[in-house]
């Protein structure tokens, strides 16, 4: 048997419409959209625009060309959090940030230009919306935070925070590398909400993006400056969305098979994926507990918590466990630092690390009852 439970890192298996959608548009429609007056290249800016609306509506978001796409969120962090900070301003983040948070942020107090505040985060990885309040300074330009944890799969009072930042005009870039695909996301007053396509939305990789509010589009510098097929008569940038952050060829073959990978999931329906998740969730850590001698790490409750589950085993090696899991019961999972080095300082994982499984849309009750079993029989040799 092979079981997948590495949904954190990626989706394995793509929908079938994925795979239809992207064979289609490259044999079919092919060609690259706002660069040349044919039909076939009108044809393809349309589909672009098209899987623009899909982001849009599925981030309840007003206007589709507030989106633009990347080759992942890590680009779109970056490009956000770069184009956003001047010197001298103040940066919050949260505790279980991801290195694409918390190197640029980092990177950014080392070279002077800014300084930064970590909102102090509980050791299940939950964060106190009044402990952002505490890290507030005259100067703090903005939160970044990622809206569910990688590592132990907390997840950040997004709204709240989201809230007290507004009322302070203090602008809000959410991470959703986590929950896009898991919790219904919106971007009522979020000023930049950057997601990936290739996990629980179900596309390929090298696609991603953010959507960016109308005021944060104004404020943004672009950090990639290029051809855009548009005014190209001008040495400047174009101001207009969304061509002023989007240039260069985009990854056009990969955005249908995100799009498709959206439908699908609106199809299958978020809150019956979710409840079937947080079910196999709710199993694995109950068995995980039973097994004994295991520490399992992140919050007990499910309504704070998504499908990434984290532990160790006593006298067991995360490396070492995750090898025997895949080689001797084909089970897939992911142990170390997670490139959260931040997130297992929080919990007291750093530098071990833990061993981490993260249940996804394929995963099924027979796979959960086959891991558990696997564990046990590794606990039992220990
Ligand atoms: N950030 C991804 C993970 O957590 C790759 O595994």
């Amino acid at each position: 048997m092979n079981v997948y439970l590495d949904y954190a890192a990626t989706s394995i298996r793509k929908p079938d419409a994925v795979i239809a959608a992207m064979t289609d548009f490259i044999m079919n429609h092919n060609a690259n959209p706002g660069r040349g007056g044919y039909e076939r290249s009108l044809e393809a800016g349309r589909l672009m625009l098209s899987a623009r609306q899909t982001v849009a509506d599925f981030f309840s978001a007003e206007k589709e060309d507030h989106v633009v796409f990347t080759l992942n969120v890590t680009m779109a962090l970056n490009m956000a959090i770069q184009g956003l900070v001047e010197p001298g301003d103040h940066i919050i983040i949260s505790g279980m940030e991801h290195n694409a948070v918390y190197r640029p942020v980092y990177a950014l107090a080392k070279e002077g230009k800014i300084t930064f505040d970590v909102i102090p985060t509980s050791e299940e990885g939950l964060t106190d919306p009044a402990d952002f309040l505490k890290c507030v300074r005259h100067n703090t330009k903005m939160v970044v935070f990622s809206h569910a944890s990688n590592v132990c799969g907390s997840i950040f009072p997004l709204r709240e925070v989201v809230r007290l930042a507004k009322e302070r005009s203090i602008m809000t870039i959410v991470d959703t590398a986590q929950t896009a695909g898991v919790l219904p996301l919106t971007m009522e007053d979020v000023d930049v909400m950057a997601f990936t396509g290739h996990k629980h939305l179900l596309g390929p990789n090298g696609t991603g993006g953010f959507i960016v509010s109308e005021e944060a589009a104004r404020r943004m510098k672009p950090i990639l400056r290029g051809g855009t097929g548009s005014l190209s008569h001008l040495a400047s940038q174009p101001e207009f969305m969304p061509d002023k952050f989007e240039s260069g060829t985009i990854n056009t073959v990969g955005i249908m098979g995100l799009k498709a990978g959206m439908v699908h999931l609106q199809q299958l329906g978020l809150r019956e994926e979710r409840k079937k998740e947080m079910t196999l969730t709710d199993r694995l850590l109950e068995g995980i507990r039973e097994i004994g001698q295991v520490k399992i790490y992140g919050p007990s409750d499910l309504e704070l918590r998504t499908g990434t589950v984290a532990f160790n085993m006593q006298g067991a090696d995360n490396a070492e466990l995750c090898y025997v899991l895949d080689k001797q019961f084909g089970i897939m999972g992911r142990p170390g630092l997670h490139c959260s080095p931040l997130g297992h300082q929080t919990l007291g994982t750093y530098p071990e690390g833990v061993m981490r499984f993260s249940v996804g849309s394929e995963t099924t009750v027979e796979e959960i009852e086959y891991t558990l079993d696997a564990l046990k029989q590794i606990g039992e040799k220990l």
